[in-house]
Formats: C-alpha cells, sequence, structure tokens
C-alpha cells in the first residue's frame, strides 16, 4: 500500500510542475502567474478538485511519443467562488507552450459538460500558443468541439475568459463567443494573424501590442470587456463580476444585504444634472448617487464612453445599468455604443438580471462614417435587444431624450415597465433649435429681425416639448420624480416588479440584425 500511495504522490507532484522549474521561472520573470496559481487565487481556499490530471496526449508524430506530461498542459476542475460553484480551466503556457491537442482538448470539453448539466459558470484562463501544432487536424478538431460548447451554453450559463498571455489564430473565438473577456495588460495578446504575416499580406508595420494588446481590444476593436493590470487583478475582478451574475439561467443573481438606506434621498442630484440641455455633466456620478454603497462595475469602460454599462445593487439585489454619458459627443448613441449596449442588455435578459436605463440622449449620431458604417443596422441591435428582453425594466429619463433614441431605451412602447423623469427631462422628436429652423426656418429668415424670430420660435418650442408633461399626460412617463427621490423610487420600482413574468413567440431563434 505504501507503494502504491508513493507513486499517487509522485504522480502528483509530477503534474504539479507542469513543464518543470525553469519554464515555470520563465513564466515568472514575465510577469505572469502559472495556470496552477491562477486557480489557487480564483477559488476560494481548499476547494478546487482536479479532473484528469494525468490525461496525456496519444501523439507520435515528431517524437512526441518521447515527451508526455501530466496533465498534457490545461488545468480542469472545479471549485468555489464566494461559496458558489464554478467550472475551470486554466492553460498551462510552461506545458508545450499550453498548445491546445486532442486531450487538452477533452479535458475542457469535459468540464463544459458538466457545468451545462450543473448549471454553473465556466471560466477560462487562457495563456496559449494555439494549437499544437504536431497534432494537427486533431487540434483543430479539439478547437470546434469547444467552439461548439462555447454556442449551445450561451444564454444558458455564464461563461468568462481571462487572456492571460497568447491567444492568436482560431483560438481567439472561444473567447470572443463567451460572455466577458479580460485581458492583462503587457502580457497578453488576441489576434487572428500575427504582425509578421500582416506584414506580407497588407504590407502594414504593426506590434503586437497595437494588433492586439489589451488596451487595443478595450478601447478600439471592443473585443474585450476588461484590462487589468496583472494576472491577479484580473482573477480578483472575474470574483467580483460574478458576485452580481446568476450561476445559469434559472437562477437569480444574489442578493448581497447593504446597510445602504433604501430610502436615502440624494440631495446632490438636484444640482448634478444641470437644467440647461448644453451642459455636460458625469452621468457616473449620478449612477454611483443611487447604487448601493456608491458600488458600480462597469463593463467596458473604455470603449464606446458614450454610453456605460455595468452592474450594481439596489437594496441588495443586482441590476444593470445602461446609461447615456452626456460628457462624451453629449452622449449619443453611435454604431460602437449601439453594440455595446445592445450586447449589454441581451446578457442581462438571458440571466434575469433586471435593467435600469439612465436616458439623457440627444438622438443617433449623424455623420457620413457613421450612415456608411450601417448606424441602422447597428442602431436596429439595441433596439431589439430593449424590444425582446422580458426581464423588469426601470427607466428614468434625466434630460433629453430625443427622436429615435428616445423609443430604443427602454420607452414604455418598447416594454420599459416603469418611465421615471425628472422635471429637467426634455422629451421630444428633436432638439429646439433644429425643430425651430425645420418648422418655421422661413418665416425665420423672412422676418425683420430673425435672430429675434428664432428665438421666439426656440422659446415657444421649449415651453411646449422641452419637459417631460406631454409625455407623462400620454403614460408615457408614469411620475415626473424629484431627482433627490431616485434611488428609492427605483428601488420601490424593481420590487414591484419582482415577480414579473413575460414572454415572448414562440420560435426557433429570433433573427437579430447582425
Ligand atoms: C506546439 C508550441 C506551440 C504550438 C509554442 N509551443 N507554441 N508547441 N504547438 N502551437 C512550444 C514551443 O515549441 C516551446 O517549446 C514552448 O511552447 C514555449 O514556446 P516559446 O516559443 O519558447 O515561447 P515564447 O518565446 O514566449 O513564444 C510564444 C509564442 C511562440 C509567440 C506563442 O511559441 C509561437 O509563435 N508559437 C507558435 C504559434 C502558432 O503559430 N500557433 C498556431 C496558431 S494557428 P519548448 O519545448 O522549447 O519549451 C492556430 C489555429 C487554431 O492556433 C485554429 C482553431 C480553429
Amino acid at each position: 500500500m505504501e507503494e502504491k500511495i508513493k507513486q499517487l504522490q509522485e504522480m502528483n507532484a509530477a503534474a504539479e510542475l507542469g513543464g518543470g522549474e525553469a519554464r515555470i521561472e520563465k513564466q515568472h520573470k514575465q510577469g505572469k502567474l502559472t495556470a496552477r496559481e491562477r486557480i489557487d487565487k480564483l477559488l476560494d481556499k481548499g476547494t478546487f478538485v482536479e479532473f484528469d490530471k494525468y490525461a496525456v496526449h496519444r501523439c507520435h508524430n515528431f517524437g512526441m511519443d518521447k515527451t508526455k506530461f501530466l496533465g498534457d498542459g490545461v488545468v480542469t476542475g472545479y471549485g468555489k467562488v464566494n461559496g458558489r460553484t464554478v467550472f475551470v480551466f486554466s492553460q498551462d503556457f510552461t506545458v508545450f507552450g499550453g498548445s491546445l491537442a486532442e486531450q487538452f482538448a477533452k479535458k475542457i470539453v469535459k468540464i463544459m459538460d458538466k457545468a451545462m448539466e450543473l448549471g454553473c459558470p465556466v471560466i477560462g484562463l487562457n495563456d496559449s500558443g494555439g494549437a499544437r501544432i504536431q497534432e494537427g487536424v486533431h487540434s483543430l478538431a479539439g478547437y470546434a468541439d469547444i467552439f461548439l460548447r462555447n454556442s449551445l451554453s450561451s444564454g444558458v450559463i455564464p461563461q468568462i475568459s481571462a487572456i492571460m498571455g497568447p491567444c492568436a489564430g482560431g483560438a481567439v473565438y472561444s473567447p470572443a463567443l463567451t460572455d466577458f473577456t479580460f485581458m492583462v495588460k503587457e502580457t497578453s495578446y488576441m489576434f487572428i494573424t500575427w504582425p509578421e504575416v500582416v506584414k506580407t499580406v497588407t504590407s502594414e508595420n504593426v506590434t503586437k501590442e497595437e494588433l492586439g494588446g489589451a488596451m487595443t481590444h478595450n478601447t478600439t476593436s471592443g473585443v474585450a470587456h476588461f484590462a487589468t493590470e496583472n494576472d491577479e487583478d484580473a482573477i480578483l475582478r472575474i470574483r467580483e463580476l460574478l458576485s452580481f451574475i446568476p450561476s445559469n439561467n434559472m437562477e437569480e443573481a444574489p442578493i448581497v444585504p447593504t446597510k445602504d438606506d433604501p430610502n436615502r434621498t440624494i440631495d446632490a442630484l438636484r444640482t448634478m444634472v444641470p437644467a440647461d440641455a448644453n451642459k455636460p455633466y458625469d452621468m457616473k456620478e449620478v449612477i454611483e448617487k443611487i447604487v448601493d454603497d456608491g458600488n458600480f462595475f462597469e463593463v467596458q469602460e473604455h470603449y464606446a464612453k458614450n454610453i456605460i454599462v455595468g452592474y450594481g445593487r439596489l437594496n441588495g439585489r443586482s441590476v444593470g445599468i445602461v446609461a447615456n454619458q452626456p460628457a462624451i459627443m453629449a452622449g449619443a448613441l453611435d454604431i460602437d455604443s449601439s453594440i455595446k449596449g445592445a450586447r449589454f442588455v441581451r446578457f442581462c435578459d438571458a440571466f434575469n438580471i433586471p435593467l435600469l436605463t439612465l436616458v439623457d440622449v440627444p438622438g443617433f449620431m449623424p455623420g457620413v462614417k457613421q450612415e456608411l458604417g450601417g448606424i441602422i443596422r447597428h442602431g436596429a441591435k439595441l433596439l431589439y435587444a430593449y424590444c425582446e428582453s422580458t426581464v423588469p425594466k426601470v427607466t428614468v429619463i434625466t434630460r433629453k431624450a430625443y427622436g429615435g433614441a428616445y423609443d430604443v431605451l427602454s420607452s414604455k412602447h418598447v416594454r420599459g415597465d416603469i418611465n421615471y423623469a425628472f422635471p429637467t427631462a426634455e422629451i421630444a422628436v428633436m432638439g429646439p433649435d433644429g425643430a425651430a429652423q425645420i418648422l418655421f426656418g422661413k418665416a425665420i429668415a423672412s422676418a425683420d429681425d430673425p435672430e429675434a424670430a428664432k428665438k421666439e420660435k426656440v422659446d415657444e418650442y421649449r415651453e411646449y416639448f422641452a419637459n417631460p408633461y406631454r409625455a407623462a399626460e400620454l403614460g408615457f412617463v408614469d411620475e415626473v420624480i424629484l431627482p433627490e427621490d431616485a434611488r428609492a423610487k427605483v428601488i420601490q420600482a424593481f420590487e414591484l416588479l419582482s415577480n414579473k413574468r413575460q414572454t415572448n413567440p414562440a420560435k426557433k431563434h429570433d433573427n437579430l440584425p447582425l
């Protein structure tokens, strides 16, 4: 018996050593944690249970039969995050560069299947040289097996990816199919083809960082949702994200009790939203005033900053928040912000997370670039996302709600449940200046004093439309509220809606305008 136990211990020690001390040291020198260190930090202490620790490849090509590592380059299993079960895989760069092959993929597929059966999130920690070249089509098949499960799991269990090293070629598509992608600054990159290939094909000179670094994907492409300082930061933020979302689409997000008074009035909100429609303000400050303990967990904070999306809690219950940002492009909706908003709304709707929408929007962004870029098609995504969503939806119009953007942003007409407006709200087809010009342009031009004539018409329009009361007369706004009551009012509304049940017509699937 002793001998058998010794054998087991030796095998465990060998598996836990991955590709060996030298490669671990190289990993550390690059500022990266190892696959196992990452899992240790991600999961509650002592909760990790490993699967397939002794798996090895079956490849004989290129002398591979002489080089085997227990575990085959990926650590998989399950454990707990704040007491809730999650499944995890962590690619081990110290073994064959974390490259994905037949057994490696099988291990990932096994935990993905289990996570689906049991309704648990999957967290993938990626650090890999891509398809294991020696295993050829087996590697490609392994990727496809994972892609299939990513797609089938979408909307059933949350899937979170962290990129903590290389992620290139087709390997990028598994993270792309998941719900949230974290990227570690400086040590991670994602691209379809390396800069050398780009240079050969298009003659463009570009660095790895420019083509696919963490900030590139967080600011420009929108591929990633979070940029983190290092591995540890990524892991802590994954844990925090998980606290806002349920484990599967049949559950609700965990309740986190708070001492923050649900009836707390917010005096600062009286002045925070300027009555002058042309003055910018920071909507993030408004959000932080409303949510529990000022704790707002922003998603895609560096991308399409004219819209803000993220999670907060109201009286302990998780909500997804979508808000225009008047401080950037006056909060207008453009292509990128529409896509960002739509993806966020759809995640919340799939996972029973109620939506709070704070509206201050002058409309969709005009311009040739926007029109030729397909603002019609992309703006429709956000509209579609709101129309199809069935979770509780509470809307607060803080100031402007003009044109189609008014309709899109959780208006009554697209099944907003409770719609509030501040007294500063202006709900109209367009702003006073534009409207006066279109309606009275000829009269203004031929007036003795065109300036005075224009002012008169602008004032007349403002008096009539630039307020929340025309919409309130029609029931499109349920209540005009005092800004200081915003927290109490939205909490009251979400409580009312907590048992909301709404369904859409049966269909195979929708045809979201892609
Ligand atoms: C097999 C690989 C490998 C791979 C790295 N290694 N990538 N082994 N298949 N794809 C091995 C190396 O041989 C080396 O082994 C160890 O991992 C560490 O690699 P280094 O090159 O020493 O590390 P580093 O200098 O940090 O460079 C990392 C790298 C580089 C930039 C990722 O290794 C690289 O360019 N790898 C190849 C990348 C690639 O072309 N992959 C295929 C992409 S196409 P030793 O024994 O020396 O430690 C693809 C298609 C997927 O993935 C399609 C899915 C549908």
